[in-house]
């Protein structure tokens, strides 16, 4: 068994560290450093980061560091990249990397070069998306398919949502995207209800093509669209598969020759870059969707090759070993000022919570410190008049990243300006606060003496609470690939530094064995079923509830 993260003289030294800056305010250390700022900022693939507002010196950055050298990060992060099989409890390679190299660099899982296999896969899906585009594939009654239905949950849904979402001002005139995830029958009818048949293409993406909800979701839309003056010989020109299953895909009647395949080494929350990244080349077009990848890759570039203490993804993954495990802040929002970014936090909620929400290290021995933290989001300033008060004056520390455009897409009047002045001034008060004498100050003898200090204690803000800021000139599709491999990567060391496998998700399959279970117990409308006894007290109790209300 590998030695205890916590029994490391590294992480001893940081607990220290964390001791001997319990007084100090961020405050004091701006004011003690003119150079700051620029000490703890860095800039890569289009992206500036300023991780200065953390509670940090040099000196906690280089021990930071030195724990990241005692974890091995600078081999974990080599192993990964020459595909070895670092997800060791699916023994799988993760090699999400090699689909974006632009460079065409070697990439290899289990002796056989991979880069061949993407560039025929990324040739075929630019080739559909010519087909779609200029009319050429067209619906059964020969009208252009014009609609694009993505059926898929997770990994096949978030990451395209997101990126069709933000890359909205390239959209290609004409064309509408739809995302059904949820098992929810609402989800599939009320979409349906939107979309006409005749110029609708459906995609089934799934890496597995065995998940529950997509695989229910696409049989009803295949039954939807039957119904619909449609025959079966119809289906294989509206109905297309994502996967790297295609005996399923075959089972389920999509001939294999409409299914786009990616391999076992490409995880679920890091497939938008693989075929599963289809719906978006389709709504952006392909020459974007390669700039998506074109982005991403310059970020892997600058995580490959750049020193560790200047490597924005490992740097931004120890401030956040620091605020995680050493200031014990178990919370992490994101805050994008651009509403293109609106499902930003979503997407990053399955990224880092389906892959460092863990409990055992490698070896299977229980974790010796806690690991990812609750992410939550969303985009300023909306957020500001909903949940910033308890970011700002909450008894729990919440550590935020702030991303904001220099630039927006939309120049109305002065929005934007109005937009960035509260990317800037929330990481400010965050960080310097307010102290009570200020408040009093401010106050003066607006307010009688017998109350004043009671208000000033109620408008102080304790301040020194920790924040990024990330920015950017433009929401790009390039500036976009590097944003979201930047977050990958912080991800992953973050999982090397803590010791977990960050590539597996054992722990959502409980709750699919129970509800597979659960779902025969069941009653059909009108159906009597007998009271339930497999389970807790609870549960059977919610079963009989369910059942008496939708017997009767
Ligand atoms: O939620 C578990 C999970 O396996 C995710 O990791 C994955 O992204 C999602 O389900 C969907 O899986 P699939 O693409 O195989 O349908």
């Amino acid at each position: 068994m590998s030695e205890k993260l916590t029994d490391l003289a590294e992480w001893k030294a940081l607990e220290d560290e964390a001791s001997s800056l319990a007084q100090v305010h961020m405050r004091d250390l701006f004011t003690r450093d003119d150079a700051r700022f620029d000490k703890l900022s860095g800039e890569a693939a289009g992206l500036f980061v300023d991780y200065s507002k953390n509670l940090v010196t040099e000196e906690t950055v280089g021990k930071l560091l030195s724990l990241a050298s005692a974890r091995g990060l600078e081999d974990k992060r080599a192993a990964m990249y020459a595909g070895d099989k670092i997800n060791e409890t699916e023994d799988r390679a993760v090699l999400h990397v090699a689909l974006r190299d632009t460079t065409h660099g070697k990439y290899s899982v289990d002796g056989e070069d991979v880069m061949p296999l993407i560039e025929e896969e990324l040739s075929r899906m630019d080739r559909f998306c010519a087909a779609i585009h200029s009319g050429g594939h067209t619906g059964y009654t020969g009208k252009p398919l014009t609609t694009i239905v993505n059926i898929g949950i997770g990994g096949s849904d978030l990451g395209p949502v997101m990126i069709t979402e933000a890359l909205k001002p390239y959209w290609i005139e004409g064309r509408e995207c739809h995302f059904v995830s949820n098992v929810d029958g609402t989800h599939l009818a009320e979409t349906l209800a939107a979309v006409d048949p005749e110029t609708t293409l459906f995609i089934i993406a799934s890496k597995t093509f065995t998940t529950q909800e997509t695989m229910t979701n696409a049989m009803s839309a295949r039954d939807w669209f039957l119904q619909r003056g449609a025959s079966e010989a119809d289906v294989a020109k509206h109905f297309i598969a994502l996967s790297t299953n295609a005996g399923e895909v075959s089972k389920f009647g999509i001939d294999t020759d409409n299914m786009f395949k990616f391999w076992d080494w490409v995880g679920g929350r890091y497939s938008l870059w693989s075929a599963i990244g289809l719906s978006i080349a389709l709504q952006v077009g392909f020459e974007n969707f390669r700039k998506l990848l074109d982005g991403a890759a310059a970020m892997d570039r600058h995580f490959e090759t750049a020193p560790l203490n200047e490597n924005l993804p490992a740097l931004l993954a120890l401030i956040g070993v620091w605020n995680r495990n050493f200031l014990d802040i178990g919370t992490h929002a994101v805050l994008p000022y651009d509403q293109y970014l609106h499902r930003l936090a979503a997407y990053l909620q399955q990224a880092d919570m389906e892959s460092n929400g863990k409990g055992v290290v490698m070896d299977g021995s229980a974790v010796s410190a806690s690991t990812g933290p609750v992410i939550f989001g969303e985009p300023g300033t909306n957020g500001q008049h909903a949940f910033y008060q308890l970011i700002h004056q909450g008894t729990d520390k919440i550590s935020a990243d702030f991303i904001a455009p220099a630039l927006s897409h939309n120049p109305l009047g002065d929005h934007h300006v109005k937009l960035l002045a509260n990317f800037l001034a929330q990481p400010e008060a965050l960080m310097r606060g307010k102290t009570t004498d200020e408040v009093k100050a401010e106050l003066g003898d607006s307010i009688p003496a017998d109350r004043l200090d009671m208000i000033a204690r109620h408008k102080t803000f304790t301040g020194n609470r920790p924040t990024n800021s990330i920015l950017m000139e433009r929401l790009t599709p390039e500036t976009l690939g590097a944003l979201i491999a930047l977050y990958e990567h912080k991800i992953f060391c973050q999982g090397v530094i803590w010791g977990i496998n960050s590539f597996d998700q054992w722990g959502v399959e409980l709750g699919k064995v129970l509800a597979k279970a659960i779902l025969p117990e069941l009653a059909e409308r009108g159906q009597d079923k007998p009271a339930a006894t497999a389970h807790d007290a609870s549960t059977n109790g919610l079963i009989d509830r369910i059942n008496r209300i939708r017997k009767s």
